[in-house]
């Protein structure tokens, strides 16, 4: 079974309830009617019922099976804003700025979560990264331990004997623009958990770099070394290794010849770019020259799983996006 059937299935069994917060959008409510179909989560949109209902009526999409709640009338209001009040008092948010936010249902959606009455989020086929983030970020905030949120691809290649049966994952491709060391070093071992959750990946973790084992000295080259230290002292049992280059990381010669003795180096199956302008561009050359499926981006370290859409996404990307972040929840 592929990748993406592993999901579903798994997706199946657990029918977690995911909001999306475009709910008026044309391509999330197309989505809405395959998930229900195949039975792949419970389904809860976001917006005006009424638009929902001509919108729908007008494309023939059957959403019957789908919760819609409309942030601007929802009995949860006055709770959301109370816990949201709660939330942010150090930063002296008013109740009546809270009621005002719940309007987007960019913060509807996280608020929803938090109060339990959601298992996981998304959105971002018509907003930007950033303005799906941010509320997440705020409210929801990270898993205990976790620092930073940060963004995997799932990197797939027709090509079984690459990374593991195919598969390799990217990080961080999508939030954190210039992590530093111990950000870093978070960002490894989450990824690592990620993969595994995900995909049942062991996982053999390269951190890159333009330099491998100290074959140049720049303060760039200090920051991937001492991440991979600091990420071997977080997850002593996890196999990682850096700083390398990305030769260094997938060929076997060129590991053994620049990195003797690793156990990472020629077979990495996860990839730690240095930053997101690299790990952004890597994961893109790979996709358009390699003709590599990029599944994602899958965001990691959230308290509970918020998944930002790319806005020139598919129905399929969304329908692909609902079983992964329906697995992330559990
Ligand atoms: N992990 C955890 N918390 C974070 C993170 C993070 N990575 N980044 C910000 N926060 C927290 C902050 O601490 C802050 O918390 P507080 O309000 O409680 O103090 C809150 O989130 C908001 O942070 P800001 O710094 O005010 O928010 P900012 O405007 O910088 O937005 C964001 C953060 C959206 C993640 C920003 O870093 C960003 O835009 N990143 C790049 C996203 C992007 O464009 N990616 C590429 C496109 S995606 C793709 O191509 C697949």
């Amino acid at each position: 079974m592929d990748f993406l059937d592993q999901i579903k299935d798994r997706a199946r069994q657990l029918q977690n309830r995911i909001v999306l917060a475009e709910g008026t959008e044309l391509r999330t409510l197309k989505a809405t009617e395959i998930v229900l179909k195949e039975k792949l989560a419970k389904i809860i949109l976001l917006g005006d019922p009424q638009i929902i209902k001509e919108l729908t009526q007008k494309e023939r999409i059957d959403i019957s099976g789908a919760e819609i709640i409309n942030p601007l009338t929802s009995s949860k209001r006055q709770q959301y804003a109370e816990m949201m009040v709660e939330i942010r008092k150090s930063k002296g948010l008013t109740i009546e700025e809270a009621l005002k936010s719940l309007n987007n249902p960019l913060v509807f959606g996280p608020m929803m979560i938090k109060a339990g009455d959601a298992d996981g989020e998304i959105a971002g086929a018509i907003n930007a990264t950033g303005d799906v983030l941010r509320p997440a970020l705020q409210y929801v905030k990270t898993l205990p331990g976790v620092s930073v949120v940060s963004g995997v691809f799932f990197m797939l290649f027709k090509n079984k004997a690459i990374g593991d049966n195919g598969i390799m994952v990217f990080a961080d491709c999508a939030v954190m623009p210039d992590p530093d060391e111990k950000q870093l070093a978070e960002i490894a071992v989450t990824t690592a958990r990620t993969a595994k959750t995900i995909a049942n990946i062991e996982p053999r973790v390269a951190m890159l770099s333009f330099s491998t084992k100290g074959s140049a000295k720049h303060a760039l080259v200090d920051k991937v070394a001492n991440a991979t230290r600091i990420a071997s002292e977080m997850a002593p049992e996890l196999l990682i290794d850096g700083e390398m280059q990305l030769d260094a990381a997938l060929v076997d010669e060129v590991g053994q010849l620049k990195a003797p003795g690793s156990k990472v180096a020629g077979r990495a199956n996860i990839l730690v770019f240095p930053g997101l302008e690299a790990a952004n561009i890597g994961y893109k050359l790979v996709q358009r020259l390699a003709g590599a499926t990029a599944i994602g981006p899958v965001l990691q370290g959230m308290a509970a799983p918020i998944n930002d859409l790319s806005r020139g996404c598919s129905v399929n990307d969304i329908v692909d996006m609902i079983a992964i972040t329906s697995n992330q929840a559990g």
